[in-house]
């Protein structure tokens, strides 16, 4: 079974460190009494002031990224130990915009979640097709291959600290949500994977977040859903008036 929901605000390359504070703070209140496992990651440079904020609560910090070498001559890049040294629990990986803006690969992938998980690091691998990819009739496909690609080489015992979230590229931020049953159907789809791989129980209890547009009038109809156990949000976890109730859907 299902460890529980896990609901997690991605901050992308939005706010000042000062908006950052307001935010954590406001959220650890709003969350105080929350029954889920709740994340937020915010800009690297905003990961030392959230972190002194949840620290202690029922909140996890994430960073949105790491890079693939553990440390070294990498003129901008952010290592492993760095976000450590922060205490950055949890790290998203694979998310579209760094597939798709930043090109990273899925070999690339597979190198930083591997490091991750050396590290100590639990890992959210995102997957997801693109529009052009469901169109053509591959969303499956295209979440299977992500999802091998991002675990090979990666143990059973190792898979119990990774998280996947299904996210149509189509869906990011456009307002369009997959409907909770076509998301479902990939949510199974990609636990079949799983099983496939790792044996039933390993599919039966990884968590499946499904990101996408998910705002506060949808959460509750999308987490509804048998293989649905969370979610990856992004413009909606930029407020604590629609995180919140996305964290406490009903
Ligand atoms: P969105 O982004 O909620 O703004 O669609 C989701 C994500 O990219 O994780």
């Amino acid at each position: 079974m299902r460890r529980g929901y896990y609901i997690a605000g991605n901050w992308k390359m939005h706010k000042t460190r000062g908006e950052a504070i307001e935010l954590a703070a406001a959220l650890t209140a709003g969350l105080k009494d929350g029954e889920h496992k709740y994340l937020v990651a915010p800009s690297f440079t905003a990961l030392e002031a959230v972190g002194s904020i949840v620290k202690g609560t029922n909140i996890l910090l994430g960073a949105q990224d790491v890079a693939s070498e553990e440390q070294g001559a990498h003129t901008g890049e952010v290592s492993v130990l760095q976000l450590k040294d922060l205490g950055v629990q949890v790290i998203i990986l694979g998310h579209s915009e760094r597939r798709h803006t930043y090109k990273e690969d899925d070999a690339l992938i597979n190198k930083k979640v591997k490091l991750a998980l050396k590290h100590g690091f639990e890992v959210i691998l995102c997957v997801g097709e693109t529009l052009e990819e469901r169109e053509a009739g591959q969303a499956e496909v295209v979440c299977e291959s992500q999802t091998i690609w991002g675990l090979s080489g990666i143990s059973a015992a190792d898979v119990a600290k990774i998280t996947i979230a299904y996210e149509p590229v189509w869906a990011i931020g456009t307002g369009k949500t997959a409907t909770p049953e076509d998301a479902d159907a990939i949510h199974a789809y990609i636990r079949k994977v799983i099983a496939r791989l790792y044996g039933q129980s390993v599919a039966d209890s990884i968590i499946i977040q499904y990101g996408g547009s998910v705002k506060p009038e949808n959460a509750a109809q999308l987490m509804a859903k048998e293989n649905i156990d969370g979610a990856l949000v992004g413009g909606a976890s930029l407020k604590a008036d629609t995180f919140v109730p996305i964290a406490k859907f009903a």
